[in-house]
């Protein structure tokens, strides 16, 4: 089933990482669309994986001389989706101008492939450690998440569990209050204030200590922390982005970027990440109701919550449908 959410579908969706796309092209399902991805010399594109002339999957066929071709009849499609070659017409017969394929909006950026179903994309959010001198970014997922992306998001928002849920790697049980902190919006988005959490050992040094973090609200399904060690000014942010895989799933991919030495690799970084989320993971699958209430009297909120109320009242204002009440 096709989510029809028009705020999402303007947005710019994470379809996949980067090296998942190679010579061959690749079926993902978006917000319960399926959509064929494939590369040539121009980049990458994206086509509603269908062919209009039997109905099948462009994502079965190749990529010849930068064509999508499909599996099923040969016919070849290029990147703007109109059809150039039909092998069946005899050569003095013009194709026909239907003979197109529909194309998405589709870009590289942060190591990602990113999807927009509406051809009515926004402006992409900065990610600027990305490509800051002494910053190493590590790609982190897909994560398969049986829950809906607003609970997925705000849970990564969620100041007050990191002691609770996280205890041992993220917090510490004798200090699990949270300092009050505000948030502001100006025009570069959505920001908390740093608040103070106590950690056992934030750096991979074995030492225990106090760690600033910051949230950031980027997009509806596109949101950050900062993390500082105020002493040596190590910084150390995620930033967490969800596709939505149709109204129930939604997969988890994330960019972790680091200021300093972190003596991990990358697959020990995935792995810790893995793990602190697979933490996660039940208690979002089961929260209820799956849709995050709008309606902020819905909930009781501490005043920790104000970057999850902040969220509310985001997707409240972008009229995002999909996984909210
Ligand atoms: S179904 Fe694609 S060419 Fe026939
Ligand atoms: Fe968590």
């Amino acid at each position: 089933m096709i989510v029809q959410d028009t705020a999402l579908r303007n947005e710019w969706i994470v379809a996949c990482r980067s090296v998942d796309v190679q010579d061959r092209p690749l079926q993902v399902t978006v917000m319960g669309e399926r959509v064929v991805l494939f590369r040539n010399e121009e980049g990458i594109h994206a086509f509603k994986d269908l062919c209009i002339h039997r109905g099948a999957a462009l994502s079965l066929g190749c990529v010849r001389d930068g064509k999508l071709v499909c599996p099923y009849h040969g016919w070849e499609y290029e990147a703007s989706g109109a059809c150039v070659k039909i092998p069946q017409l005899p050569s003095h017969q013009a194709i026909p101008g239907k003979a197109r394929a529909i194309p998405f909006g589709c870009t590289e950026r942060y190591g990602f492939v990113w999807v927009n179903l509406n051809s009515n994309a926004p402006d992409f959010f900065s990610l600027p450690e990305f490509d800051a001198p002494g910053y190493r970014n590590v790609i982190w997922g897909p994560q398969t998440v049986n829950a809906k992306p607003p609970r997925v998001v705000e849970n990564f928002l969620d100041v007050g569990h990191l002691a609770v849920v996280h205890v041992g790697y993220l917090g510490v049980e004798t200090h699990m209050a949270i300092g009050d902190y505000h948030v502001h919006r100006d025009e570069n988005g959505i920001r908390t204030d740093e608040i103070a959490v106590f950690q056992p050992d934030p750096d991979g040094t074995g030492q225990a200590k106090h760690v600033y973090y910051t949230y950031e609200i980027l997009r509806p399904l596109t949101v950050k922390f900062t993390k500082r060690d105020r002493e040596t000014n190590n910084e150390m942010s995620i930033l967490l982005t969800v596709m939505p895989l149709d109204e129930n799933q939604s997969v988890a991919y994330g960019v972790l970027s680091f200021n300093y030495e972190t003596n991990m690799t990358d697959e020990e970084i995935n792995s810790f990440q893995d793990m602190i989320f697979a933490q996660d993971k039940p208690i979002v699958e089961n929260q209820k109701p799956e849709d995050l209430p709008l309606d902020l009297q819905v909930e009781l909120s501490l005043k920790c919550d104000r970057a999850s109320i902040a969220y509310r009242q985001y997707l409240n204002e972008l009229g995002v449908k999909l996984g909210t009440a």
